[in-house]
């Protein structure tokens, strides 16, 4: 297969090419990857030791890794830093103070502003002194609600310079998940903006911080709320205070306030993130390891250097966006970006390669979601040569599974290595990858390639022994985990246990299924819980399931993710109606997708719900929902053994085929 380049030569495409650039790159020199590991494995001490040079430590370790702390041992032990001091402070004193740290582009409002890591040490420093005024202190918990704006940054900042802990929440999130965010973590303030901005809408905060307020039994004290011009807020008397008007009060006294020195194991956020019921896992991150771990990952496995420009197209109210909008990028001394867009309708499909001119992106970070949603758009790549893409130099894709499709369209338009990498909000950076930083290695398209140092991955069978290369199985990681991974989940160390070490003793449970080939390549097929995603998000079906049925016309439901080409999943529910309801099943219907919408929110994209006369179970009365998403998606299945009445399949295929809905049926 060939294809065709800006300048109109053609040029090979798929895995030829991908070996040859990745080859170029490295300047034909082989990849470094494979000595790395096994240094890593023979000394893993000592490989994390080294790595955490690149860090400033008030107080040095007295163990790298002591196993006998925390559930399964704790990283850089004694030792006592801050991620304030490391992202910010100690950039402006090594000279960096006149380089970019952030570019706020945002194509939604069409402002762009451009901060210096000196003009962020001040904007952190003076909202550090307001959050202080409000009492907060180290180890105190600072709950962010803030959509993709600079001011986001500010405030994880601002809260790790004072050695307290921040939980940021998606925007995307209605009132109900952020009251359970709210009780879970006990905020002694909260600071919001006093909107979002979707393209079809705005999406105004105070409501919901209200409503959310009024629900959790844990209020936070204040409220510091920035008020977007876009969006007025009325302040709350004796709760709100004017986030403008407070840290502007400091810049003009020019208060100063010190990184607060905090262990290195001590938490830097909790980030929450679906788990099998409606209430999310709170996922702890330290201070010291993740600097580590993070600061290796931006030269070892994305290859860029210090002052140059990375840009993950994601938010901050993901992993992603914690990981490598702020703290990689900033731990490392480099450009990040704070992109307010999206990859179509702001204002067109070429707005991803104009941020990428403007700003001499060197490395792209986004989901799959996104270049299927540029590729829908524009098939042909007609916007990609309007502009000099030339400062890109790599195209890394985590988030859901990367199809060959997506990535075959990206290598070929923009000519760069695609480079899909495997990780999870637990983990904070990646699982595996291919190392473009250590040279890379040549790409299987469909594979994240092969294990990071730092993870010993395996793949077991149900009962826990390894299986042989090419087979599926549950990917787990040998104990322990590396630096930057969840050292347990806040307040409930039981339920970490429970949730992924005790199913296979000694490795955590990833709940990916899939399989690992002759060369060590992962190939990541399945979840192994009830987790989806959509559109890059993860989502829990389980959590749906739990709203569907509070609903009066509902006596039982099952929610499954079903292919779709834009955002990889789809939720769809179907609803078994009580016996005697004699209202449309269309008005329940919608009431339903409302339902779903207004607890957990907008970025559930729940949009399907199918009343049908009964759901298929075995003979235990389990919910055959795996055959369901099979129909659903046209795959091949068979008829479960266990099955009660095999006549409900048919069922439900008649519903689906009636309704239009999934991949087998439109
Ligand atoms: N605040 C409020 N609402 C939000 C939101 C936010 N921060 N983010 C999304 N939503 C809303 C959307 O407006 C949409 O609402 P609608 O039902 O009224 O249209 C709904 O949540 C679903 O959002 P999404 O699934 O993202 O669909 P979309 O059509 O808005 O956008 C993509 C689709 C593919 C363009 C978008 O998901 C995208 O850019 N994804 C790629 C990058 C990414 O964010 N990855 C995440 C982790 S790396
Ligand atoms: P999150 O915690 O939101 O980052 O979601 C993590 C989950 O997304 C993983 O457990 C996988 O199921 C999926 N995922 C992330 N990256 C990839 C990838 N590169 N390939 C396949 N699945 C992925």
């Amino acid at each position: 297969m060939r294809g065709r380049s800006r300048t109109g030569e053609e040029r090979p495409v798929g895995n030829d090419i991908e070996w040859r650039k990745c080859r170029a790159m490295t300047n034909g020199e082989a990849s470094r990857y494979h000595a790395v590991y096994s240094e890593w494995k023979t000394d893993p001490e000592g490989f994390w030791a080294e790595q955490a040079r690149g860090i400033d430590w008030f107080r040095p370790w007295d163990r790298v890794f002591d196993p006998a702390a925390g559930v399964y041992g704790r990283w850089f032990a004694g030792a006592e830093c801050n991620t304030c001091h490391n992202s910010v402070d100690r950039h402006v004193a090594n000279g960096r103070g006149d380089q970019p740290a952030i570019i706020y582009d945002s194509p939604i409002t069409g402002k762009k502003r451009t901060i210096t890591y000196a003009e962020l040490k001040r904007e952190v420093e003076a909202l550090a002194a307001v959050l202080r005024d409000q009492g907060v202190e180290k180890g105190d918990r600072v709950l962010i609600y803030m959509p993709m704006i600079p001011e986001a940054a500010f405030a994880m900042l601002a809260t790790a310079r004072l050695g307290a802990v921040h939980s940021v929440v998606f925007g995307g999130f209605a009132a109900h998940e952020l009251a359970t965010r709210i009780d879970d973590c006990h905020p002694k303030v909260v600071i919001a903006a006093s909107c979002g901005i979707e393209p079809n809408r705005q999406v105004p905060y105070k409501p919901m911080l209200d409503a959310a307020i009024e629900m959790a039994e844990n209020k936070p004290a204040k409220c510091v709320v920035l008020e977007r011009e876009e969006h007025p807020y009325e302040l709350e008397p004796g709760r709100d205070v004017d986030y403008a008007a407070a840290v502007w009060a400091h810049m003009e006294a020019g208060t100063e306030v010190p990184c607060v020195p905090v262990a290195a194991t001590d938490p830097l956020y909790i980030l929450y993130t679906s788990g099998t019921t409606g209430q999310p896992k709170g996922v702890v991150r330290d201070n010291g390891g993740h600097m580590v771990a993070l600061n290796w990952s931006m030269d070892a496995l994305y290859g860029v250097k210090p002052g140059e420009v990375f840009w993950a197209a994601s938010d901050v109210g993901w992993v992603v966006g914690h990981s490598y909008i702020v703290y990689g990028p900033l731990v490392y001394g480099a450009t990040t970006i704070l992109f307010e867009g999206k990859p179509v309708g702001t204002p067109d499909a070429g707005t991803f390669w104009r941020v990428i001119e403007e700003h001499k992106v060197a490395a792209l970070f986004t989901a799959p979601t996104a270049f299927r949603a540029i590729k829908k758009e524009d098939p042909a790549g007609d916007f990609i040569p309007r502009y000099d893409l030339s400062s890109l130099r790599s195209l890394f894709l985590a988030g859901e599974r990367a199809d060959p499709d997506t990535v075959k369209w990206a290598q070929q338009k923009l000519g760069v290595p695609v480079i899909d990498h495997w990780w999870q909000t637990e983990t904070g950076w990646a699982i595996a990858g291919n190392p473009v930083g250590l040279g890379a290695l040549p790409i299987k398209i469909g594979s994240p390639t092969v294990a990071m140092p730092g993870y010993d991955v395996q793949i077991l069978d149900d009962e826990g022994h390894p299986v042989p290369a090419g087979t599926l199985g549950n990917i787990v990681v040998k104990l322990p985990l590396p630096p930057s991974c969840l050292p347990t989940l806040w307040n409930a160390d039981e339920r970490f246990r429970s949730a992924y070490l005790d199913e296979f003793p000694g490795y955590y449970k990833t709940a990916d299924a899939g399989y690992m080939d002759e060369d060590g390549y992962l190939f990541i097929m399945s979840r192994t819980d009830d987790i989806i995603n959509v559109a890059g998000h993860r989502l829990s079906t389980g959590a749906m399931e739990e709203v569907i049925a509070a609903h009066p016309d509902v006596a039982e439901c099952a929610v499954i993710g079903i292919a779709d080409s834009l955002k990889g999943q789809l939720p769809a529910g179907f609803l078994v109606l009580n016996s005697g309801v004699d209202r449309p099943v269309e008005e329940i219907e919608k009431e339903v997708v409302k339902l779903v919408r207004d607890e957990i929110g907008p970025v559930a994209a729940f949009k399907i719900a199918l009343a049908v006369k009964r759901l298929p179970k075995t003979r235990s009365g389990k919910i055959l929902r795996g055959t369901m998403q099979k129909i659903a998606d046209g795959q091949e299945w068979k008829m479960p053994a266990t099955i009660d009445d095999p006549a409900i399949l048919d069922e439900i295929g008649e519903v689906l085929r009636r309704r239009k809905v999934g991949q087998g049926f439109i």
